[in-house]
């Protein structure tokens, strides 16, 4: 297949980059080469290159920023939608569109299955919503992929970030009271290739199995670094932390039903996932050049 990446810059777009390069012919499009919030843009690159599928990687995701630029939030994440669905529309290119567990409010306080009724509590949560029901109204071969607590090779995420954190302070102050399935930017890449091979279109809830609070999430990325000695945890609700701008839902782990009833392979246990980045994927030598003051 010729697969179009948008977004291609994130850190889900690297580990796409990897996972569909070798096996499909791949255009990877960065913010600079193809901006979702240009209709047209997004029109005659997507023409130009007739791909068989896209995937829209692309997003407007700091969630605290959301609050204050709800304009540019709704740009990318419902109107960037909108463009790139009409134009997998038009073309007939299958289209991945990469959601989030930040559509639900987090209070059912058990997992969320695609039939749950979305209720997002912030901007982001509620721009990507509307990109979701823009993506189901305008293409007709789409595959709309929620997914959680994203972390990978590229980029800064809750796992780099524990992990810059301990290399410079011995105590940790982290959130027990939410929770949520993290999930391994290769192990979707992965899930996301298996399923443009298919014809089963709709929404997926698409995380790593399993379930941890973010207190849980710290201390098992500490162990697996080998710095769980050296660190103090101490965890705390949220509300005794400094508020942050955006609220942010409490329990937002998945079911896999339609990953169930399609037949797809299941995605590993979040902890095996976890494992594996930081043995064989995690690269901290930016970190260690950064400690020894190199440029
Ligand atoms: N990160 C998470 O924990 C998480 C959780 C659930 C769902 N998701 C979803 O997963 C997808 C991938 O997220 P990610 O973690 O890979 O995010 P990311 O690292 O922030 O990547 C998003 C990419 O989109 C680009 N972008 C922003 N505005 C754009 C525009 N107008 N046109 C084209 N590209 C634009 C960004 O470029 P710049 O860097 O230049 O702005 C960035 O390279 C998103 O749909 C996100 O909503 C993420």
């Amino acid at each position: 297949m010729k697969i179009v990446i948008t977004g291609a810059d994130g850190q889900l777009g690297y580990d796409l980059k990897r996972v569909l390069g070798p096996v499909h012919k791949v255009i990877a499009l960065n913010r600079k080469q193809l901006d979702v919030t240009d209709e047209d843009a997004v029109k005659w690159t997507l023409m130009q290159h007739q791909p068989d599928a896209v995937v829209h990687a692309a997003a407007y995701t700091n969630v605290d920023r959301a609050e204050a630029e709800t304009e540019a939030s709704y740009q990318v994440n419902a109107l960037g939608a909108l463009h790139v669905a009409s134009a997998c529309h038009m073309l007939n290119a299958k289209l991945v569109h990469v959601s989030t567990d930040y559509v639900f409010d987090g209070t059912k306080q058990c997992a969320y299955t695609e039939q749950d009724m979305p209720n997002p509590i912030n901007i982001y949560g509620q721009s990507k919503l509307l990109g979701e029901k823009f993506v189901q109204l305008t293409c007709s071969q789409a595959f709309i992929v929620r997914t959680s607590w994203l972390y990978g090779a590229k980029g800064a995420n809750f796992v780099t970030k524990v992990l810059e954190k301990a290399r410079t302070t011995s105590e940790l102050t982290i959130v027990d009271d939410q929770f949520g399935s993290p999930t391994y930017c290769l192990d979707l890449a992965l899930m996301i290739r298996e399923l443009l091979e298919t014809e089963h279109y709709g929404l997926y809830h698409a995380s790593n199995s399993g379930v941890c609070s973010r207190f849980e999430f710290a201390r098992r990325i500490l162990q697996e670094a080998g710095l769980l000695q050296s660190v103090l945890l101490h965890p705390v609700p949220t509300e005794q932390l400094p508020a942050v701008p955006a609220k942010r839902p409490m329990y937002s782990a998945f079911r896999h039903g339609a990953i169930e009833r399609h037949g797809l392979s299941p995605m590993r246990d979040w902890e095996a996932a976890l494992a594996f980045f930081i043995r064989y994927d995690y690269d901290d030598s930016a970190l260690r050049k950064q400690e020894r003051g190199v440029r």
